[in-house]
């Protein structure tokens, strides 16, 4: 099928800038030819950015300078006038105290860049877990023709220990070494050797860690091209699929073809159901609820539950199953994916090709059905992700059930309250903390609001005696986050935070917390009439931000279960055009 022209030269948004006749239009054309531009590309060409989260500080997007001059090339060959722009990177390891805190910020800066300067089009470059849901929000707020170009994962690599090869990759196994080291079973030696080897290559993290999660849910939406998200940075299709995301664009312009054309409950039902196939991070709760809204689609977390419930893990990918982005590539990527769980997608959702998805897959295969399961063979039935309700967690919270310890699922435990990070980080070295294996480990002020930006702290370590003793797993509690390439029994987001009054503020140390993830409940063992005492004697945190981007932040962040998107961003009224004199 090939979609009707609906757009002619003369309708171009950039032609505000460009053609018009007086002083401004001279000085805009001027401007351009300035820097090398001929002002016949301005005149006769849409003009596409190219939205770059490059960085010297974001190792995951280190390739990217390189991807955005094959972009440039698809849009000159198709007959587009390329420009880039960059943005802000956001490297997940390096920016402090969290990239959440600046996803809302990379997504006005985005969809400001955009209305703000004479774009017709975008192409998105981004990958590194929050630059995928920033920038696409972004662009779907301002609504022009728009393809997302995932960096796409590193390479993998190899550890050998005791004759034994194994592959590793950046993440999963971040975690796993470093308690093994703790636990004194990998040497100082192998630390700095794995050091420098573990993420070997520019890319992002190769398990189904946030930035695989949210690149495949970006092409699940019809967002990408079929297949790109699963292609390994360092791959020659890599470039070869910029290319075709910078000749597509210039096609998408001409047929007009927008996020509002896409995006749609059908498109995001078949984003939640790659999600819980693929055994997905749960920080794609927050995304996916933020990217639904801004669309003006209400998903809910009973809304992901469902899709969880529907849908086993499929993708035996850390940390559900026990391989990397790069197996998942040669085993027939995402669109074999899609292809195995058809009859629960919308196939006639419409994608950036101009096709429906249905036609995209058509011909996809799996290739290893070690890696892509099929559905009578799942990596876990315990699902991706379980939304858990309770007197702990009015609004709702998430756990991982397939990355987490089976026996943990239905635990009752005393509590040990933390009230801060450093305090919590302490006590886990501290060799005489008071807690056995069945201790609830309980971090509050470290969500949204408190922390402030919701880090991923909700993976909280297991205290330095037990380690020893080969405890590998406990309850965990918090309103923080957890990275996506992390597991445990992590119970996250809890809704409302603690910082702003939820009852997780309530909780003491001694309490008894009942997890019970069959029934999908929290529940803290205090009677209402002691929590009602508690209540009257809380006081909020003192907040020592009071100017900046973080007070804005704090002042307008909605809650986890709401997206944590800013209150004056979310729903589809359009911004005016910027005057132009
Ligand atoms: Fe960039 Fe993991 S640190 S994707």
């Amino acid at each position: 099928m090939t979609l009707p022209i609906r757009k002619t030269l003369s309708e171009l948004r950039s032609r505000r800038w460009f053609a018009d006749q007086g002083m401004r239009g001279f000085a805009h054309r001027q401007r351009m030819q300035q820097q090398g531009v001929r002002r016949e590309d301005l005149m006769e060409r849409p003009m596409v950015a190219i939205i770059n989260t490059w960085s010297d500080l974001s190792p995951c997007h280190a390739h990217l300078r390189e991807r955005a001059e094959a972009v440039k090339r698809g849009i000159l060959l198709a007959g587009g006038c390329p420009v880039e722009l960059p943005a802000m990177s956001l490297g997940e390891v390096m920016v402090k105290p969290t990239t959440m805190l600046y996803r809302n910020f990379l997504a006005m800066e985005v969809e400001e860049l955009l209305r703000s300067l004479p774009c017709d089009a975008a192409v998105l470059l981004g990958g590194c877990d929050k630059t995928t849901p920033g920038t696409v929000m972004g662009a779907i707020s301002m609504d022009i023709p728009t393809i997302f170009c995932p960096a796409g994962p590193m390479l993998n690599d190899r550890y050998v220990k005791d004759g034994v090869s194994r592959t590793v990759g950046a993440g999963t196994h971040t975690r796993i070494f470093w308690d093994e080291y703790q636990a004194g079973h990998v040497s100082a030696d192998e630390i700095r050797h794995l050091e420098s080897r573990m993420t070997r290559a520019p890319g992002t993290c190769n398990t189904m860690g946030t930035a695989s999660t949210m690149t495949a849910i970006a092409e699940a939406l019809g967002l990408s091209l079929p297949g790109a998200s699963s292609i390994p940075a360092m791959d020659s299709a890599h470039t070869r699929m910029a290319t075709d995301c910078g000749e597509r664009i210039v096609g998408m312009v001409w047929e007009d073809l927008k996020p509002s054309d896409l995006l749609t409950r059908g498109s995001f039902d078949n984003a939640m159901a790659v999600q819980m196939a693929l055994g997905g991070s749960t920080n794609a709760a927050v995304h996916i609820i933020a990217m639904a809204r801004r669309a003006g689609i209400p998903l809910t977390l009973r809304d992901l539950d469902a899709a969880a419930r529907r849908l086993p893990v499929l993708a035996n990918l850390f940390p559900s199953g026990d391989r990397l982005m790069e197996d998942f590539y040669y085993a027939g990527g995402l669109p074999a994916l899609m292809q195995v769980i058809a009859a629960q997608l919308s196939m006639a959702q419409m994608t950036v090709t101009g096709k429906t998805i249905g036609e995209n897959i058509a011909s996809a295969r799996v290739l290893d059905p070690e890696v892509i399961r099929p559905l009578e063979r799942p990596v876990s039935t315990a699902g991706a992700l379980a939304a858990l309700f309770g007197n702990l967690a009015p609004d709702g919270a998430v756990i991982k059930p397939s990355a987490a310890t089976e026996r943990l699922l239905c635990h009752k435990g005393r509590a040990l309250v933390f009230d801060n990070q450093p305090e919590m980080l302490a006590a886990m070295a501290d060799e005489t903390l008071d807690c056995d294996e069945n201790t609830v480990l309980v971090l509050r002020n470290a969500g949204p609001v408190g922390a402030p930006g919701m880090p991923e702290w909700g993976n909280l370590p297991i205290p330095k005696k037990l380690l020893k003793a080969g405890v590998r797993d406990m309850l965990r509690l918090s309103d923080a986050r957890m990275s996506g390439t992390h597991y445990g029994t992590c119970v996250l987001h809890i809704s409302p935070e603690s910082a702003i009054g939820g009852p997780l503020a309530l909780v003491h140390t001694g309490d008894v917390i009942e997890l019970d993830v069959a029934q999908r409940k929290l529940h803290l063992h205090v009677s209402d009439a002691e929590l009602t005492r508690r209540r009257a004697a809380w006081t909020a945190p003192v907040q020592p931000f009071q100017r900046g981007y973080t007070q804005l932040y704090q002042r307008h962040v909605t809650q986890a279960h709401e997206g944590c998107d800013f209150d004056f961003l979310q729903g589809t009224q359009p911004t005016p055009e910027p005057v132009i004199f």
